[in-house]
Parts: C-alpha cells; sequence; structure tokens
C-alpha cells in the first residue's frame, strides 16, 4: 500500500513511479485531509507513506491523518519524503511516528524534487526542473527495489541536531508563518475553481465565482501554482515569480 499526500503534484509523482514498480495499491490521502478525517485500512503488509518535506519534518495534515486512521497489526512502515534540498529530521519525527502506531519501522528516504515553496523561494525554469526529476528518477528507481524486497532502508545519517533545530522552529512556523491571510487574488480569475479543488485542507471557497481563503492553511502552495491564469499572489513574495505546476507538466 502507498498512500501519498501532495500540493503541487511533486509528491504523487513519486508514489505513483513507486507504485507501478512495486505493484502497490496507491491511496491518494488529500481525499481524507479535505475533511480532516483518517481512514481504515485492513491490508496487512508494507506501507509506505509518500509525502513533502515542510519545514524539516512531514507535514503535519499528513501525520494528522496517519495518527487518525487505523491500520492491520504487523504494518512494516517506509517513509518516502520528497524535498526540494534535504528533509532535515524528518527520520526522526517518521521514526517517532511509526513507534507511536505500532509499525516496525523500515526506514526513512529523500527524493530531491523541484522547489514549490513560492512564498518563501525562488523557484526554478522548467529546463533546470526537468534536470531535477531526471536526477530523482534512479533514486526512486532504487527505492523501489528496497521496497520490493521488504528490506530495511539505509540510515540516512541524519544528524541530532537536525532534530533538535526543526523542533524549535517548526512551532513558531506553523503558528506565525503558515497562514493564507497574504493570498490575494487579480481580475485574471476568471472563477474556474481550480485553486478550491486543489486543496489539500479545502481551505477555499468560492465566493461569486471568486477564492476566499479561510483560516486552515498549510502553505503547500497548489492554490497560487496550479491557478491556470497566474490570478494569485502571496502578498508582494510572489509577483513576477514563475510558478511551478508539477513534474507532469514540465
Ligand atoms: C510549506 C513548505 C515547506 C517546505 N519546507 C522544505 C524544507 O524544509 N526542506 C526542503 O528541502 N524543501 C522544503 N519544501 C519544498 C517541498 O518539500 C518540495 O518542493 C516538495 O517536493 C513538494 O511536494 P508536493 O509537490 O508533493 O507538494 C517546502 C515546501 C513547502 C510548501
Ligand atoms: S484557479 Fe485561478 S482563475 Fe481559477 S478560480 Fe482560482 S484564482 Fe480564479
Ligand atoms: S489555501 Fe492554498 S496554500 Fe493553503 S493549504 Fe490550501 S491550497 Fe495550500
Amino acid at each position: 500500500m502507498i498512500i501519498y499526500f501532495s500540493g503541487t503534484g511533486n509528491s504523487r509523482f513519486v508514489a505513483k513511479k513507486l507504485a507501478a514498480l512495486t505493484g502497490e495499491e496507491l491511496v491518494d490521502a488529500v481525499k481524507y485531509t479535505r475533511e480532516g478525517k483518517g481512514a481504515a485500512f485492513t491490508k496487512p503488509g508494507k506501507y509506505v507513506f509518500v509525502s513533502p518535506v515542510y519545514v524539516s519534518a512531514p507535514p503535519r495534515a499528513f501525520v494528522d491523518f496517519i495518527r487518525k486512521s487505523s491500520f492491520p497489526n504487523n504494518v512494516r512502515a517506509y517513509f518516502v519524503m520528497t524535498c526540494a534540498g534535504g528533509m532535515g529530521g524528518s527520520p526522526e519525527y517518521c521514526r517517532r511516528l511509526a513507534s507511536e502506531k505500532g509499525f516496525a519501522y523500515l526506514g526513512t528516504a529523500q527524493v530531491c524534487m523541484p522547489q514549490n515553496y513560492i512564498a518563501m523561494f525562488k523557484t526554478h525554469t522548467a529546463e533546470e526542473n526537468r534536470e531535477v526529476v531526471r536526477r530523482a528518477m534512479p533514486v526512486i528507481e532504487g527505492l523501489a527495489d528496497f521496497i520490493l524486497g521488504g528490506v530495511e532502508l539505509p540510515d540516512p545519517g541524519m544528524k541530532a541536531w537536525e532534530y533538535i533545530s526543526t523542533e524549535m522552529i517548526i512551532g513558531m512556523y506553523y503558528r506565525d508563518f503558515m497562514k493564507a491571510k497574504a493570498f490575494r487574488v487579480s481580475d485574471a480569475c476568471i472563477g474556474c475553481g481550480r485553486c478550491a479543488a486543489s486543496c489539500p485542507l479545502a481551505n477555499i471557497s468560492m465566493k461569486d465565482r471568486r477564492p476566499v481563503w479561510g483560516n486552515n492553511c498549510t502553505h503547500c502552495m497548489a492554490c497560487i501554482n496550479l491557478c491556470p491564469k497566474q490570478a494569485i499572489e502571496y502578498g508582494k513574495r510572489t509577483e513576477g515569480k514563475p510558478r511551478y505546476t508539477g513534474p507532469d507538466n514540465l
């Protein structure tokens, strides 16, 4: 079973490739996170949890979904994190989550994919992003071999300070920065509703054919990146920046 959470498509892409290479069933967690619910999983065996890295850790919305979900006994769990540079303290969060859920922990691996965080960082050209995805392919294939064999992933060599420093900033970051308040929409909006449909937390409603943001934003960047008219900005930080619409559109 491969369960994934994705904002702009990188983690979906990796999860789909892993499913194709391993024959494992694929489950999109977003249909549950949109409702704030967990799911009841009954299939025994291997579970692969695929998600982006948010602030050196797995997204809270995905962790909450796993916490709320029920699983059979004897789950053997892999965690695959897509990131733009490094997964930081993620392995320790995943190990702790596995322990909390009673899973046998088989490791955490990172797959470097294009940067999607346009509200904070610069995004790259399509050419640069294609190269990043090209370099990710053998990493994904290598992970599939570990999963097929049911063996533990290599130790990623996480340093203790990476977890400690994440712990020091993550609460503050979610509290003070992961807000939707700075999103605004321009007259270029055609009222298509794609932003609302793409939000993994159902935080956008359409009013008079315009998006209205609520207070439950995890900064996944789907709404702003996937708008077909580039009608969404995040304050002034995103003005003039290219949007990242996912690896399938490069
Ligand atoms: C809120 C947020 C926080 C992020 N934090 C990190 C990070 O700590 N380290 C990193 O390498 N990439 C970070 N990124 C980049 C994403 O992890 C990366 O682009 C990921 O592949 C996006 O996955 P998705 O397309 O499935 O949503 C962050 C992106 C967002 C939106
Ligand atoms: S995706 Fe863009 S064009 Fe479509 S409703 Fe949202 S803001 Fe408007
Ligand atoms: S409002 Fe936009 S950035 Fe926030 S969680 Fe929804 S899609 Fe992601």
